[in-house]
């Protein structure tokens, strides 16, 4: 901004996402180091039992360092392995593509719906073979996808069903939350979700069974270091039962994400009011297209709108010069190298939806007055 006596005052860069770490997550986390068990202990296991009381269910949740290394694992518990065939969307972090093949398995690309966004269980059916294990739906942005489609797929074809709640957390269906009903479902708390523990995830069962392999393959197979650790103590003697890889979460992670789940309700509220702020200002701009939510059930992870007619770049353009910036999600895998030649099905809506979408800035509790410059940079662009 250029004042006329010459002073110059910077605008204050918007960015897509602001981690919201307050002096509560700074208390939980010098008390955590004051526990003096760094690793995985009773930390973990409290943030473990704190997801499952939020999500309101009595299933197991097993903490892992990432998002990704609990689609791995929960690949590996659902039965997917070598020869098996996975069918996600192309539209989607490149993270359960990779946790499939991990797992031995090939994912197989599915195109999306156009009004969710989320997987088209009639293209899904279409790529169904007598090798696919199990079907990866994503609900993008926090918006649900057809879930009930895709059950309803799952059990006509005895799939496994491991639903990517990664942009979802804290999202309602019919009232009950993703993850408290169902087959597996998977969490990301990376450090842009709504809820982080600097990183990780989780991984949430209704079966025992599973939960006891999930936590041999989070912690090298070791048979009873998972029970040892919760006590914050090694066991001397042990057995190795299964495959297994360093994907626990560690005490001062699980400090992090026990103080975020204490407000993450608080977080969650605000986003929905700025997301229904948004869809308010740009609904009646023949060039958007806004998420086809009111939000009252969404967990908002992210603010995805789309922009018509090849006018996305110039958009961005405009936003750039205002200091508001704007992200992509996704570019989508099936255009990346490391998997240009894995199976795939018709990818028209995917391929069209990728020229369009936009993510604007959204963060818990955002400023009011970066809420206006966003909204203010996207309708003086179409003005
Ligand atoms: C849809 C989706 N799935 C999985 C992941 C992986 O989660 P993480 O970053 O915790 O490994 C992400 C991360 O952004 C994601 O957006």
């Amino acid at each position: 901004m250029r004042l006329s006596n010459q002073i110059s005052i910077e605008l204050e860069a918007i960015p897509v996402f602001v981690p919201h770490i307050g002096v509560d997550t700074l208390k939980y986390l010098t008390d955590a180091f004051a526990v003096g068990w760094l690793g995985m202990g009773s930390l973990t296991q409290e943030f473990e039992h704190a997801i499952a009381a939020f999500l309101d269910t009595d299933r197991h949740v097993v903490a892992t360092n990432t998002g990704t290394s609990a689609l791995h694992i929960a690949c590996m518990a659902a039965g997917v392995k070598e020869g098996d065939e996975v069918i996600t969307p192309s539209f989607n972090y490149v993270a359960d593509h990779q946790a499939i093949r991990m797992a031995g398995g090939t994912p197989v690309m599915c195109d999306i719906r156009d009004d969710d966004l989320g997987i088209d269980c009639v293209k899904a059916e279409a790529l169904i073979t007598e090798r696919t294990k199990a079907i990866i739906p994503l609900h993008f942005a926090g918006i649900p996808c057809d879930q009930a489609g895709v059950y309803a797929l799952a059990q006509k074809h005895g799939l496994r069903v491991i639903e990517d709640a990664c942009h979802a957390f804290g999202t309602t269906i019919d009232g009950k939350k993703i993850g408290s009903y169902g087959d597996i479902t998977v969490f990301s708390f990376d450090p842009v979700k709504v809820a982080t523990s600097i990183d990780g995830g989780c991984v949430v069962t209704p079966n025992a069974d599973e939960v006891r392999a999930l936590q041999h393959l989070r912690l090298l197979g070791v048979d009873k270091d998972t029970t040892e650790r919760y006590k914050n103590q090694r066991a001397w003697e042990y057995d190795v039962v299964s495959p297994g890889y360093r994907y626990h979460l560690t005490n001062i992670m699980a400090s992090v994400g026990i103080s975020q789940l204490k407000r993450v309700d608080e977080f969650i509220a605000s986003r929905q009011s700025v997301c229904q702020a948004y869809s308010d200002a740009f609904r009646d701009i023949p060039g958007l297209r806004v998420p086809a939510t009111d939000f009252s059930n969404v967990s908002p992870f992210i603010y995805s709108l789309r922009v018509l007619d090849g006018a996305r770049e110039d958009l961005i353009e405009h936003m750039r010069a205002r200091k508001v910036q704007a992200g992509i999600h996704f570019i989508p895998v099936h255009k990346h190298t490391y998997f240009a030649t894995a199976p795939r099905g018709d990818m028209s809506v995917t391929d069209r939806v990728t020229q369009e979408v936009l993510t604007l800035p959204l963060h818990s509790n955002m400023k009011r007055a970066f809420m206006e410059r966003v909204i203010e940079a996207i309708v003086s662009f179409f003005r």
